[in-house]
């Protein structure tokens, strides 16, 4: 038993907690939208729209707050003007990064934005800029948010859609540093500059225009980009987020995990903690922009990446994976780095939504399960729009608990993370100031690092009311190995 003493003060605030740090991506990539989430309006698997309605219903439940689509590596090869238009005369084009699969542009931008209104979430656009134009991305743009009265605004209409999508969340390019481009920095900087420099304000929606940033914590890419946009030029366009993407990836197949290949991956996730600093750290040694203030940081793709079992990638497509009690625990302690970060960022997604990655949902036939990753974010979700506190602990180091706090207008919510897969805890949190008596308590557990949701059995891993001591200013809780607790205290 591991006993751990943290203190919590609700006077010591470190920033809100922008509901964008719980997002999620969506990529054409294996089955994450074709039999994921997207089934067709044809299909007899029950559908709006042609969006699976269990999917909807599971996605309404928890909120989404932004959607990155259409990749990944996907988006550099993506061409929007494929994704227009009748389904039956969109042209049928290869998947190049991901199995050189047929990509039937049935799910196009029009499917997309639909999808994000159905499920409440914000749309983010990742546009081509490796085998793509700055003319493309400008007309994509022109296309989603002018109102009406040009040619592609009129198109839009004529598709269906008479209201301006306004899209806000712009990314000009992926992982351009690799499959999107192999460009260096400062190759990298000039084509996001090119671009940038038409992507205006349209019909009231000012576009947040995000620049590729580095895989995990490679500060020399951003230097490097931060020196070619603030040094080598002397006019600049807007510069809004700059997106890094950070994977723990994995020795074992996702359920054939052993306590020394979890213990590695899940340790893992420290370094994304670090590279969140440092990375904040350099982009703030450079100025400030004039027009769009502090660049902010996005971390926009994380997760987890296990070793694919190739047998079942050929039956569910590229990248499914497994998700077990593991993912959750992962999960947690992601969500609390970026709660106790979080004056440092200004949004952040899962890879992926679904059947792809860590993902949320699995999917298969007429069948959509929640996984334990769903569940973690269903836990975290109070913590979104409050003001993260300060959390401090006199024991921290790998193995130990992870914790973050935060308080919204009458209540204060504490979640607890316990990712040894041995060991069980004993956490005593103290809230300065605070009558812990009005206490609800909430688990996800599982004594088995292997175990999952399956279509058959669905509810293996789901939360269940927990219990805590409480005295004062001051609430004892167990947590079982491989645990998150959610403490809600109302005030
Ligand atoms: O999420 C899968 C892939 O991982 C994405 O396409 C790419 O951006 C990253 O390397």
């Amino acid at each position: 038993m591991m006993k751990v003493d943290v203190v919590i003060d609700p006077h010591k605030e470190i920033g809100v907690i922008r509901p964008e740090l719980h997002g999620h991506f969506l990529e054409h990539l294996g089955s994450a939208v074709y039999d994921g989430v997207w089934v067709g309006p044809e299909s007899p698997v029950p559908n709006a729209r042609g969006v699976r309605t269990l999917a909807i219903e599971y996605l309404r439940r928890l909120g989404i707050p932004v959607l990155r689509w259409p990749g990944g590596c996907f988006a550099d090869t993506y061409h929007w003007r494929d994704g227009i238009g009748l389904p039956a005369n969109r042209p049928r084009r290869m998947n190049l990064w991901w199995g050189s699969s047929v990509e039937t542009n049935a799910f196009g931008t029009h499917e997309f934005i639909e999808f994000c209104r159905l499920i409440g979430a914000e749309p983010y656009l990742a546009a081509n800029i490796g085998s793509g134009t700055p003319e493309e991305i400008r007309d994509w743009l022109e296309y989603c948010n002018y109102p009406g009265g040009t040619s592609l605004s009129a198109e839009r209409v004529e598709n269906g859609s008479p209201d301006p999508f306004r899209v806000r969340f712009w990314g000009i390019g992926n992982e351009s540093w690799g499959c999107g481009g192999h460009m260096t920095p400062e190759e990298y900087c000039s084509a996001y500059v090119r671009a940038a420099t038409y992507l205006t304000p349209l019909g009231g929606t000012i576009p947040y225009l995000i620049a590729v940033g580095p895989e995990s914590n490679d500060i020399e890419w951003s230097r490097r980009f931060f020196e070619a946009y603030w040094n080598a030029r002397k006019y600049r366009p807007p510069l809004h987020g700059f997106a890094m993407h950070f994977y723990s990836w994995g020795k074992s197949t996702p359920t054939a995990y052993t306590n020394e290949t979890l213990r590695e991956q899940l340790n893992h996730f420290t370094a994304l903690e670090r590279a969140i600093i440092d990375q904040r750290t350099l982009i703030d040694s450079f100025p400030v922009h004039p027009q769009g203030g502090r660049v902010g940081l996005i971390v926009d793709e994380w997760g987890t990446w296990d070793l694919s079992d190739k047998e079942v990638e050929k039956q569910r497509g590229l990248f499914w994976q497994q998700n077990t009690i593991r993912d959750a625990i992962a999960a947690g302690l992601v969500l609390n780095i970026f709660h106790r970060q979080a004056d440092k960022l200004i949004m952040c997604n899962l890879a992926q939504l679904a059947n792809v990655l860590q993902a949320l949902l699995l999917t298969s036939g007429t069948s959509c399960i929640r996984t334990p990753t769903y569940y973690a974010f269903l836990l975290a979700r109070e913590h979104r729009g409050g003001r993260s506190l300060s959390v401090e602990q006199n024991f921290n180091q790998s193995g130990s608990p992870s914790v973050s706090a935060s308080e919204t207008t009458g209540s204060i919510t504490i979640t607890l993370v316990n990712p040894d897969p041995s060991l069980p805890h004993e956490v005593r949190c103290t809230v300065k100031g605070v009558d812990t008596r009005h206490l609800d308590a909430t688990i996800l557990h599982h004594d088995d690092m292997n175990a999952c949701n399956t279509i058959e059995h669905p509810d293996t891993i789901i939360p269940i009311p927990w219990t805590a001591e409480t005295e004062k200013e001051a609430l004892t809780i167990h947590l079982p190995p491989l645990s998150i607790a959610r403490c809600t205290l109302t005030l």
